[in-house]
Order: C-alpha cells, then structure tokens, then sequence
C-alpha cells in the first residue's frame, strides 16, 4: 500500500521511518518533508495546510493511507475532507480536533465528563474586568491559557498576583496571541511531573503507547523559556504500569465515551499532556496529534507493525484495547537547536557529522530544521534542527542516555546547542 504522510518535522520523519519498516508499504510519499525523510520517502511539494492539494495528490495516486502530523491541517479540517471522498486517513475530524484548538472546549469537555483536571474559568475578550479581579484574588501561582492554536506558547503561569493581571491585559485587551488569546482559560497549578501518553485509537478501543517525558525548557534543570521541547525519553518510571492503567481507564476511556456521545467521534492519536500529582495523574492539556519529540522516541520503541495500526485505527477495527503496553528497553532523544532559540537565530549553518553519527548500531538522526544547500550540502534551516535517537531493546536507561549522546557528539555546527541533562529525571526517580 502506498502511504502519504503530511508534515516536515522531527516526528514527521519517525514516522516515516517506522512505516518504512513495514513490509505492507509501497512507495512512501511525504508532504513536504525534509532531508532526512528523503532518504525513506519521496518528497512531495504540497504544504500541509494545501487540504485540496494534499486530497488530489492522494486520489492521482492511490495513497491508501495518508497519516497527518502536525495539527494545523487536522484544525483545518483535512480528515473531514479526505472522508467526504473514501479516502482513508489517519487523524481526528474538525469537531473531534477541537480538543486541542481550543483550550476552552477541552477544559468544558472535561468538566461535563469528570476528567481529572486543573480547576479552571474561562474569560472572553469582553470580560477583561472580571479576569482581572478574579487572577488578583487566586492562589499563586496562577496559570493563563490562550484558547485557540499558539504553537505552545500561548501560556503563562503567573507567580504574583501583578503579573497575572498584567497577563490578562495583555492577551484579552492588547491581543498579544492574535484571535488565539481572545478567550483565556485561567487555570489552577498543578504540582507534580509532567508526563505524555499517547493513545492510537478507533473511537471505541485503543492502544497505548510507552509513556514519554518531553523537556520542554531549552536549558538544562528545566531552565530558560519554553520550546517546542528539547528531548525526550521512554518509558518514563514516572508513569509506572499501574499509573498508566488508570491514564487509559480515568482519562482516555472516559475521553473517547464523552467524544462520541457528543457526535465527535476521536479517531487517530490522542495526546494526553499529564500531570502526575498526589492523587493521580491529571489532564494538563490534550493534542490531537502525536507529540514531538516524543514520537521520536514512542514510535521506535513500538514492537508492533505501524502501519496496521494505523489502518485500524483510520478504519474503525481494533480488536481490543491495550492499556498496559509491553515495552521491551528504552529510548532516548536529544533535539540538538540552533543557538538563540527559542528566540531569534540565524539559519543556513553548515551541519557535519550526520553521516557518522546515523551509522552508529541503533540510532537514528531525525531531522527536523534542515536544507540542502544549492552546493548540495546539509544546512540549518530552523529552531529544532536534528533530534538524535538512540534505542537499547536492553540494558539500562543510563547506556541508552549514553548512547545518545555519544552520537550527538558526532554533530556540529556553528552556534549548536543541545540540554546535557535528557533523562537525568528517570535517572532520579529510579534511585528514591
Ligand atoms: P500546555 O501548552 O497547556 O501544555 O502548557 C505548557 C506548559 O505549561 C506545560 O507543559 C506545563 O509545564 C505548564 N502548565 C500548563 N498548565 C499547567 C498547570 N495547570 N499547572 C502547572 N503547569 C502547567
Ligand atoms: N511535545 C509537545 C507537543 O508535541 O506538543
């Protein structure tokens, strides 16, 4: 079968190169992918938000599968239209999507359900006055949500009463995050560890997949600004197997129910954001999407034939739900960043050391902000650049780290930047 997968990332690439390995694909096809997914799949020059490009291109060619990675295309409505013409497709629809374009929605969806979740108010842009005065008089800190898409930076967690206020001005009075932040979710902190599952599901049954923990902070200790996550590793001990029985039975079942009786049936990969706190683990946010960088580490760990997976999943027939996944060893990923992210950085810097570190037994180079120069040689090209996987189907988490990084050493260019600290977590946790 042929296979289009929409997106041009480091998850984009996992993906392709865990389809690639299965002996059902025929020719791979990816929209418009990078560099490194060249070497597994032919490139496509149609963006993901092309819905009518993407849809034409998959019936000329007979994709029988097309899997979308980022959410954007999902929020646009691509599974919708793929759907309307029998064409199969791995991802929710608009209204079942809507659990991760609008923050409010979720938030009320999991009120009427009883997913566990921060306690929460939602403001509207004309309700500025009592967002204030309700932030002034919360326990601190305090956390403000941009409802729609923000590329995960439309939060703040406020920890004095001013800067909550001055938050909400910013995002309900001066706009700071566009028509994203003209509602705002204000929202109780948790404590605990952060924590993702992911779950691949038909709507009715699912699968999950090894918990990962992402690093979200670009420097090391969980320091310095959000990114789009700096490395990740799997499985994390902070979701030990009976945490992740209760994930799949007080969140994501109850999740998939709420969906459908709500005539948003949830097909494709649930994302479950959690916090792991004393009394359970709790919704932090959902994405209708796999996560990234966490796929880079998910999806190599996962023993079973992706591709049949997903095909269930698009068409309706899982046999049965799996809630305590088998997971033989671990994997470790380790995004390596231009430096001066996630703020301004310069791009088209000369990468050297691909080659070298992709040859090393059981590790895999994913590249996420890359280009091929006009003199045909491997330049930056974004924030993210390189997401360097190792995967060890034994032996301790610690070698897997050390594989990683042993890999990563091989990698430069100028201004690189990469967390030394990937892991270190579970390192910890497995000591108390
Ligand atoms: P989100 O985009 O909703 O995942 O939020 C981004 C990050 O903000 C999360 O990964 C957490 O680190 C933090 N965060 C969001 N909501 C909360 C909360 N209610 N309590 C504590 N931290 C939070
Ligand atoms: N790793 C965070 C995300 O994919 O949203």
């Amino acid at each position: 079968m042929d296979v289009l997968v929409i997106g041009s990332g480091g998850r984009e690439h996992a993906l392709v190169w865990k389809l690639a390995q299965s002996p059902k694909v025929g020719t791979l096809y990816c929209a418009p992918g990078n560099p490194g997914i060249a070497t597994h799949a032919r490139p496509v020059s149609i963006q993901p938000t092309d819905t009518g490009g993407l849809l034409t291109f998959a019936r000329e060619h007979a994709v029988g599968l097309t899997v979308v990675g980022p959410e954007q295309p999902l929020a646009l409505g691509i599974v919708d239209a793929f759907r309307a013409e029998g064409m199969r497709i791995f991802g929710p629809v608009r209204r079942a999507a809507e659990i991760e374009w609008s923050k409010a929605f979720a938030k009320e969806f999991m009120q009427r359900h009883g997913i566990p979740t921060a306690a929460f108010r939602v403001f509207k842009r004309e309700e500025s006055a009592e967002a204030s005065l309700y932030v002034s008089r919360c326990p601190l800190p305090v956390v403000l949500k941009a409802d729609g898409l923000a590329a995960g930076k439309g939060v703040m967690v406020c920890r004095t009463s001013a800067e909550a206020t001055s938050a909400v001005s910013s995002m309900l009075e001066a706009g700071a995050f566009g028509s994203a932040g003209e509602t705002v979710v204000v929202e109780e902190f948790l404590e605990g560890e952060e924590a993702s599952v992911f779950a691949v599901t038909d709507g009715l049954r699912y699968v999950l997949l090894a918990p990962a923990q992402d690093h979200k902070r670009v420097f090391d200790g969980d320091q310095g600004k959000n990114t789009g996550g700096m490395g990740a590793y799997a499985p994390t001990p902070i979701v030990t197997p009976d945490i992740l029985k209760r994930v799949g039975r007080e969140i994501i079942a109850p999740t998939l129910r709420g969906m459908a009786a709500e005539g948003r049936t949830y097909r494709g990969c649930l994302y479950a954001g959690l916090m792991i706190t004393g009394s359970g683990p709790r919704v932090v946010e959902f994405n209708c999407r796999f996560g990234d960088p966490e796929s880079q580490v998910v999806l190599p760990l996962h023993e079973g034939d992706l591709l049949d997976l997903l095909i269930a999943a698009s068409d309706g027939t899982l046999t049965t739900t799996i809630d305590r996944p088998r997971v033989t060893g671990s994997a470790v990923c380790v995004v390596i960043a231009s430096g001066g992210y996630p703020d301004d950085y310069t791009k088209g810097k000369v990468i050297r050391g691909v080659d070298a570190a992709s040859t090393l037994e059981d590790t895999m180079v994913f590249h996420a902000g890359t280009r091929i120069a006009p003199d045909g040689t491997l330049v930056t090209s974004g924030g993210r650049v390189l997401g360097v996987t190792a995967l060890r189907r034994t032996g301790p988490l610690n070698a897997t780290i050390a594989a990683a990084y042993d890999a990563v050493h091989r990698i430069s260019f100028e201004g690189m930047h990469y967390r030394r600290d990937i892991g270190q977590k579970a390192l910890r946790k497995t000591l108390e």
